[in-house]
């Protein structure tokens, strides 16, 4: 069991939680993930580790409520526990002085991405944030990466910060770079990562992305996770969790991912009533 110490909803239906995790905090690297459960019958959601304290013995993570078991672990409080936290679990980001990064985080990916920026900024890199949202509203932890990297840029689809439209507009933003980035990374939901890897393809940037599919064990052992990259199966959890963007067979990733909407959609409807009742949750929204 591992205590819940903070929790917050960053911004609208984007939750953060600090966990006590000694082993995992003095452990995990950039681009790894954590397996957690928020209840003996709950699902097991693979999470990115976006931060975490070494000498708390705490790690950090921030997800997005989408379904009946980040639902549930939007339920829970400080003080509460989680019942599993497995980790850290895959490999680590590969990172070295490549140059010039452009790191692309939409949704919980602004925060898996952090310890990954961080890192390569440390190896010497220039580093770019690029934010992607809906809205401006949705966008956070701006003081953090204004901190840490060398330039930022927004888009959003409404046109309120930043570029107007979708993750389409990734050309621009690096047509207006001193020089072509030697890398990009992207971190989000699927169709983010999908479309941001198709508009480096044409550019010839190396593109990497970080799966996140539907998990059991994370070990290698159930299959569950399996992908095509470059025409192989490959399992996410051990062989992954990042890959080649221009690699990945986003169709067939992106049908698994839907595999169990129907269920989630009926979950919702027979569980109303106590969906609703969330514990009251502290809304600290930040810029
Ligand atoms: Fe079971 Fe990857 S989650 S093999």
């Amino acid at each position: 069991m591992n205590s819940i110490v903070e929790r917050r909803m960053i911004v609208p239906n984007m939750h953060l939680l600090t966990i006590e995790a000694p082993d995992i905090a003095s452990k995990v690297k950039p681009g790894q993930f954590v397996i957690v459960r928020a209840n003996d019958e709950g699902e097991r959601i693979p999470l990115s580790v976006a931060d975490w304290d070494e000498e708390r013995g705490t790690i950090t993570i921030v997800f997005m409520e989408v379904g009946a078991s980040t639902g549930a672990l939007a339920c829970l409080d400080e003080k509460d526990t989680v019942s599993t936290c497995v980790g850290p679990l895959g490999n680590e980001t590969e990172i070295g002085n490549f140059g010039t990064v452009v790191c692309v985080g939409g949704c919980y990916g602004i925060a898996s991405l952090y310890p990954v920026a961080r890192a390569l900024k440390e190896a010497g890199n220039k580093v770019i944030m690029v934010f992607e949202a809906r809205s401006s509203y949705l966008i956070y932890w701006v003081d953090r990466y204004i901190k840490l990297v060398d330039r930022v840029f927004n888009i959003t689809r409404d046109g309120s910060l930043g570029y107007k439209g979708h993750i389409t507009c990734l050309p621009d933003v690096i047509h207006g770079l001193q020089n072509p980035p030697d890398r990009v990374i992207v971190n989000g939901c699927t169709f983010l990562m999908a479309r941001a890897s198709e508009m480096t393809r044409g550019l010839g940037i190396l593109t990497v992305v970080n799966l996140n599919p539907i998990m059991i064990d994370g070990t290698g052992m159930c299959g569950v996770c399996r992908v095509t990259v470059k025409g192989k199966m490959k399992f996410a959890c051990v062989d992954g969790p990042e890959f080649s963007g221009h690699e990945v067979d986003w169709k067939e990733f992106l049908a698994r991912r839907k595999a169990y909407l129907e269920e989630e959609a009926l979950f919702f409807r027979r569980s109303e009533p106590k969906q609703a009742v969330h514990k009251e949750v502290k809304c600290q929204y930040e810029s």
